[in-house]
């Protein structure tokens, strides 16, 4: 079967400031459908870089990038938003959710995107918060809420579009490690079910939880 995603030689090159950085040195990556991956390296290795173009959020200044067998290169800005709400789920660790506004209805933000009915925003959305254990958390806005029920909501509204990928820039980086365990937890059982699921870390005991641990380094992939 044909990768999920398939990086060949892709450099990224920031060119704002007086001394162009190369971010991503020829990086090589394919990865197949299911797999549970995680990124770990030192801060300012490029990880999330990588991730922001595998993510669609970012382009390689040179290389090529292909996503269920298509290049993405040839993508508009359009397309590109489109693939990004209806297959890529985004985790971060600041959780990034909209203040003001309840658990529900950032959840439910990513289905109005994709032109869902309201009656079926409000039935998948209640769905998922409740396997997230949050179903007393429903209307509850995100300053309301503890770092671990956030990065829940976060995970459920990455969720909600039933995304091909999950991409999670250190998740666990701002919990506690009771929720961080959760998290993971969560993580592991997406896996089962068959979710494709690329996190970045720096901890070595959260890369463990993944079934292939990526390396990097001065913004290549190291095997060792
Ligand atoms: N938008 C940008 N413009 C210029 N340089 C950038 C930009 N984003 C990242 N960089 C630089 O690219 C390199 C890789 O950054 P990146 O954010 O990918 O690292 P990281 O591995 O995610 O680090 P951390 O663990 O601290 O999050 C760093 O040297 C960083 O300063
Ligand atoms: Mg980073």
């Amino acid at each position: 079967m044909s990768p999920l995603v398939k990086l060949s030689q892709v450099n990224k090159i920031y060119s704002a400031g007086e001394i162009p950085l190369q971010a991503l040195k020829d990086i090589d990556l394919e990865v197949k459908k299911g797999e549970f991956i995680a990124i770990i390296g030192a801060s300012g290795s490029g990880k999330s870089t990588l991730m922001n173009i595998i993510g669609l959020l970012d382009r390689p200044t040179s290389g090529s990038y292909y996503l269920e067998n298509q290049d993405t290169s040839r993508f508009s800005q359009d397309h590109l938003a489109e693939i990004r709400n209806k297959k890529i789920g985004f985790v971060f660790q600041s959780f990034n959710l909209l203040p003001r506004t309840s658990s529900l209805d950032n959840v439910a933000l990513p289905l109005i995107y994709a032109k869902v009915s309201s009656s079926e925003r409000i039935k998948k959305t209640k769905k998922l918060l409740k396997e997230l254990g949050l179903e007393e958390k429903i209307n509850s806005r995100p300053n309301q809420l503890s770092g671990g029920q956030q990065q829940r909501v976060a995970i459920a509204r990455a969720l909600v579009n039933d995304p091909e990928i999950i991409l999670a820039d250190e998740p666990t980086g701002n919990l506690d490690s009771k929720s961080g365990a959760e998290v993971m937890s969560i993580f592991e059982s997406l896996h089962k079910t068959g979710k494709t699921i690329v996190m970045i870390t720096h901890e070595e005991d959260i890369a463990k939880h993944a079934k292939r641990v990526i390396r990097m380094k001065d913004g290549q992939i190291w095997t060792s």
